[in-house]
Formats: C-alpha cells, structure tokens, sequence
C-alpha cells in the first residue's frame, strides 16, 4: 500500500488535531508542518516524527510537493491555500469549515478545484460520533416515515457552528439540493471576530425533495439543558410523519418512532474518537476514486452555499433562490444591514461570549 506524503499548515489546535491524526495512520507520512508561530511549530514537531519545519507555506509546498495538502488557518485563509495545493501538485486538499467566508470567495474555491480536479475534503468530522451516526442509521432505515422537516440549534455564531448544522441535516437528508432560503438576523458583536458573522441567525431552507430545513445558530437560540458544555449545546434532528430522532453534540441522542417507542442512548463530540476515521477515509478516497469522502467538497459546498444564501436573505429580505450564480462579498452586507441594537439572549450564560 501507498504511504501518502503530508503538509499540514497551521499548528494551533485543529492543525495539531489533523497532523496528530495522519502522524498516527500508517497510510500517512507527516513530511513538513508550517506555522507563521516558531514555537508552535517547535512544540508540534518532536510528536510528529520531526517533519520539515517553515514559518512559509509556499516555499515548503513546492519544495515538499505533498501529495496531501492540509491547511487547518482560521476562515479569512481559504482561497490562497486552495490555489497553494492546486498548484504544488496535492491529490487531495483537507482544509476545515467553514469552505469561505463570502460566496464570492466560495465560487474561486469551488472554480479552482473544478477546474484542476484535485479532490477535496472539509473537516465537519463530528458525524462519525457513535450518537450521529445512530441518529443517521434511524432516519436512513425508514422508521421516521415520511421525513418533513430537519433542524440544528447551536448557541454558538454562525462562523463557527452553522456550518456544521448544516452539513450534518443534509447529511440527514441525503444532501439533496436547496431551492430556496430566507433567514433573519441579530447582533453586530462578532462582526468584528475573525469568525465573522451576526451574533445570532435564524433561517428556513426549502429543500427540493420538499423537506423544510429549520436553523436557529447564536445568542438567540434555544437552550441544550442535557448540554453543560456552552460550545456543545448543539440539538440536530429530523422529523417525520412517524416520529423524530435527535442529537445533542455535547451529549447523546434520542428518538420516538411509531415501531420503536422511546429510544436514547449514549454519545458525545469527541476529536480523539472522531479524527481517526476521518483520517482513514482520505486514503481509502485517494487509493480508489469510487470511494468518495463522506466530507467531500461537494457536500460541504451544500451548505456553504445556504449559509451565503441565508446572509444574502438577511441583506436583501425575502427568499433567496439556490444555487447561486454570482459571488457577492456577504460579510460586507451584513455589516451595512444589521442593526446595532443589541442582540437579546437565550440563555444568561452566553452574555461572556456576547457582551456588547
Ligand atoms: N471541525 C471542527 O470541529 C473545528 C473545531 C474548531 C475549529 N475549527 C476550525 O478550524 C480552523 C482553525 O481553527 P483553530 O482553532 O485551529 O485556530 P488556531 O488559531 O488555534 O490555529 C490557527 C493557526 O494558523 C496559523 N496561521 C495563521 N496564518 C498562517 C499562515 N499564513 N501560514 C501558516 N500558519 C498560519 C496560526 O499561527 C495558528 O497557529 C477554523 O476555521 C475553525 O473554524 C473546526
């Protein structure tokens, strides 16, 4: 079997968590790590098998030529990266969510990698928790009947967590596409974050297969009380005409079904258990092109392009139709839209996480 070659960019702590986990599989060799930050890569290396060190991620990427491209930099550094892999020769590019923070930007990145082919992966590795995945066994079985709606809440911001909302409710329902999104929003506290985005988002997808997407993501969304971890208050789900199951990222799943009654049962986010698999399944995409990545590119861009759409609606008022042909800078529209007056909170403890 092929050994894969590995150039991990940004050592804080997802780039740690990507390189520990290729470092760890067999199939992957770390050859060099890059961090503008000398003692990250100092303190990183000696775990790593002592790759090739740069504070530049051009030169050791065309120097390395990896064959695998991961560059794991907060969402301002997306389509320089992109262009990087691209053009030092990677297979694959492993970069993590969200895909872009403006449509304009997303449409470059989903451009260059349909252009050059080179496949891509982005990192909404919770759906391999064991509470995930039996939320998707349920509802792919059937037993919910007739799936009408899907939904995800997260009291973290729209940067940080929709895209995972998102990309885990299509999942849900099977990624079929979007027709339309409308959405409303609150809060210009982290307008001004790296994580750029209202403090709290609220929105309606209508998806073609005729399932209602419903989003709640910020200070106003409802309160996860089995959750006692703030980042993990997070309740993703899909209704039916015979039921409904759910998880709670921070704290396992349930169901009722008209066969089954009341089901729940264990789960939680856990990188340690999630990376491994998420790892493994770039070699299995890259050894055979039929094993296509559960987090591939195309999916991910599902939901890129809902979030984008929601932000348009936001600016725009009213429905906002899918897909989007035209790149817009959606950051910039948020900023002259949203109104300063302050965002109104769910639950009290957020207010250190939205103090303005
Ligand atoms: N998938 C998940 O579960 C999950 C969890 C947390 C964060 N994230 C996402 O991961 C990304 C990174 O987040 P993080 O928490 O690891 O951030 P971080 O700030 O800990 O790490 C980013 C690193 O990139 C480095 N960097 C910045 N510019 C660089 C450049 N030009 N070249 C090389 N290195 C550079 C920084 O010095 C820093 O070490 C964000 O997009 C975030 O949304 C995903």
């Amino acid at each position: 079997m092929n050994q894969y070659s590995v150039l991990v960019v940004g050592m804080g702590k997802r780039g740690v968590h990507h390189a520990n986990a290729f470092h760890a599989n067999p199939r992957f060799k770390v050859v060099g790590i890059c961090d503008i930050d000398q003692k990250r890569l100092d303190d990183a290396a000696p775990k790593l098998g002592k790759p090739e060190k740069s504070l530049d991620a051009a030169a050791l990427a065309k120097k390395l030529r990896p064959d695998l491209f991961c560059f794991c930099t907060l969402p301002n550094l997306r389509r320089d990266f992109i262009k990087l892999g691209i053009q030092c020769g990677a297979k694959l590019i492993a970069f993590e969510k969200p895909v872009a923070m403006t449509s304009h930007e997303g449409l470059q990145i989903k451009q260059a990698l349909d252009q050059s082919r080179v496949k891509a992966v982005v990192s909404h590795q919770h759906r391999y928790g064991e509470h995930y995945k039996k939320v998707k066994e349920i509802i792919a079985s059937g037993a919910l009947g007739r799936v009408h709606t899907v939904y995800g809440t997260a009291t973290g911001w729209a940067a940080h967590m929709l895209s995972h909302l998102l990309d885990y409710t299509c999942w849900f329902n099977d990624y079929a596409d979007a027709e339309w999104v409308m959405a409303q929003a609150a809060g210009r506290g982290k307008l001004s974050d790296l994580h750029t985005s209202t403090d709290y988002i609220s929105g309606v997808v209508h998806f073609k297969n005729g399932v209602r997407g419903v989003y709640d993501c910020g200070a106003g969304a409802p309160d996860v009380p089995e959750v006692p971890y703030w980042w993990r208050k997070c309740r993703i789900g899909a209704q039916g005409s015979e039921g409904f199951a759910e998880v709670m990222t921070g704290g396992g799943w349930r169901a009722v079904t008209k066969s089954g009654g009341y089901q729940d049962g264990p789960g939680g986010m856990d990188y340690n258990h999630d990376m491994p698999p998420y790892i493994q399944q770039m070699a299995d995409w890259l050894d055979d092109d039929k094993q296509v990545h559960p987090c591939c590119f195309a999916n991910a861009y599902k939901g890129f392009e809902i979030m984008a759409a929601f932000y348009r609606s936001v600016s725009e008022g009213g429905q906002i139709a899918l897909p989007l042909t035209s790149g817009a800078d959606e950051i910039s529209l948020l900023k002259n839209k949203v109104p300063s007056k302050k965002v109104i909170l769910t639950l009290a403890e957020s207010a250190k996480e939205y103090p303005s």
